[in-house]
């Protein structure tokens, strides 16, 4: 039998879809590249914004007149799945098996069942599963905490994932310890809120304390996702600082530069708590790479409320920024409650941050041409001629293909910078990987 898994959103969910390929490969199914080849599709859904579910609406039209064209198993899973909206759709759509984000373990009791089987409870096991190393891989992700204590206005992630609940550090130590083992050279740990780590259940260590364990492991690189301004401390700052293996690089989301925007988002902080975070972390780790998250379009944001996001920008003067229009979404406050500013006003906002964004990418990205990066490699660019890889602060960087044949860790001087890329070249090699890359 022959399984197809297709991912939608951030890497929570790609933690996921590894979670529940290696379940079926221990049933033994095979995973197939694609549609056609399968028995059975399973989707991993997200349901953040609009765009990602209208997505899987579709794909899942095109399920179903597979599935009556030659009989298909079709699985339906991750945020969407939680929610009412992803329910209708599976009813519609004739989906088999809908597991929520707390259900995954249930997985091998679904394919049993010979009818329609849906769970939606948050089982205790997922957190214990351990997924076996992906093959060749030199990065992995690997699960901290699930689910999310705050309440952000727009967010429907606390609806269907739940509240926190963290794993227990044994866990996480032995299967990072398994990925080592197996070549990985760089972890990133991952919940919605990392930084609260360890809070919900007595006895375990805080998240500053978790970093300098897996800091010491002897994993080169060690990288986290996602923080909260609110949460992170100055013990976590101390630990990164003192923890060479800790990468350079956060990614701090901040929403809003105004302060009447984030009290209506209940983003618990204000601008000035926010920026004073900022510069703790910069007086701590010079060298520090900064992205952010911004919503853009919120319900009641002025023009007023806009340039302060703008000129938060330029206070910080981030490396990166994820840039979302606010999308309405059913189950949460700030729907229920708002009302959607017209999208031309949102489009014309977003355009004028993605110019901020462009040239505080290009300043900072030219800042680091003369400068020698570790760069892991892990396969082809795009661009014809080139590897990709990305080096401490998260940068994409483009080497010469002849210059590193196979995927690791290399040395390398930036030459040249533009404002989505930095090129280089290898001046040595640290730790050269295991698996060969295709030929270009
Ligand atoms: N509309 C737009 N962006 C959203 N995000 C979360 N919910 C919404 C929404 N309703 C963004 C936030 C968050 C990121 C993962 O997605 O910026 O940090
Ligand atoms: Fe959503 Fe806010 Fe929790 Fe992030 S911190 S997952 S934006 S509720």
């Amino acid at each position: 039998m022959r399984a197809h898994i297709i991912t939608f959103g951030c890497q929570m969910n790609e933690y996921d879809s590894h979670l529940v390929a290696s379940e079926l490969v221990s049933l033994g199914w095979e995973l197939v590249d694609s549609v056609e080849e399968a028995d059975f599709v399973l989707v991993n859904t997200c349901a953040v914004r609009g765009k990602p579910v209208e997505k899987v609406r579709s794909l899942l039209g095109q399920l179903r007149k597979e599935k009556e064209r030659r009989g298909l198993l079709i699985g339906l899973m991750g945020c969407l799945a939680q929610l009412d909206e992803g329910q209708q759709m599976a009813r519609k759509f004739g989906v088999d098996i809908l597991l929520g984000p707390g259900a995954l373990t249930s997985l091998p009791e679904a394919l049993k069942a010979n009818e329609k089987f849906w769970d939606l409870t948050f089982r205790e096991d997922v957190l214990d599963y351990i997924p076996p190393p992906p093959k060749g891989a030199l990065s992995a992700h690997v699960t901290i905490i699930r689910g999310c204590n705050h309440h952000c206005t727009y967010c429907i992630v606390p609806t269907t994932r739940g509240p926190e609940v963290s794993r227990h550090p044994d866990l996480i130590l032995k299967e990072i310890e398994m990925l080592k083992k197996a070549g990985v050279v760089e972890i990133t740990l991952l919940g919605q809120n990392v930084n609260s780590y360890g809070k919900d259940q007595p006895g375990f260590p805080s998240f500053a304390e978790l970093l300098r364990m897996v800091g010491g492991m002897g994993i080169p690189r060690v990288r986290f996702l996602t923080s909260h301004p609110v949460n992170f401390t100055d013990d976590i700052i101390e630990a990164i600082a003192e923890t060479p293996a800790i990468t350079r690089y956060i990614h701090l989301p901040v929403q809003s530069g105004s302060d009447r925007v984030l009290r209506r988002m209940a983003r618990e902080y204000r601008r000035a708590h926010y920026l004073e975070r900022i510069r703790k972390i910069r007086e701590a780790l010079p060298d520090v790479v900064l992205s952010t998250d911004i919503i853009v379009g919120f319900p009641g944001e002025t023009e007023e409320d806009f340039q302060e996001t703008l000129s938060l920008y330029d206070e910080v003067g981030y490396d990166q920024a994820y840039m979302f229009i606010y999308s309405p979404r059913p189950g949460t406050p700030a729907y229920k409650h708002f009302q959607d500013l017209p999208r031309e006003v949102k489009v014309e906002r977003l355009q004028r941050l993605i110019e901020k964004q462009k040239e505080w990418s290009y300043r900072r990205n030219l800042e680091w041409v003369g400068k020698k990066v570790e760069v892991l490699v892990r396969g082809v660019a795009k661009e014809e001629g080139y590897v990709q890889g990305h080096d401490r602060g998260n940068h994409p960087v483009l080497i010469p293909a002849h210059q590193a044949p196979t995927p690791g860790l290399y040395q390398v001087e930036i030459k040249q910078a533009t404002p989505h890329l930095l090129f280089g070249e290898v001046v040595g090699a640290t730790v050269p990987g295991p698996i060969p890359l295709p030929v270009a």
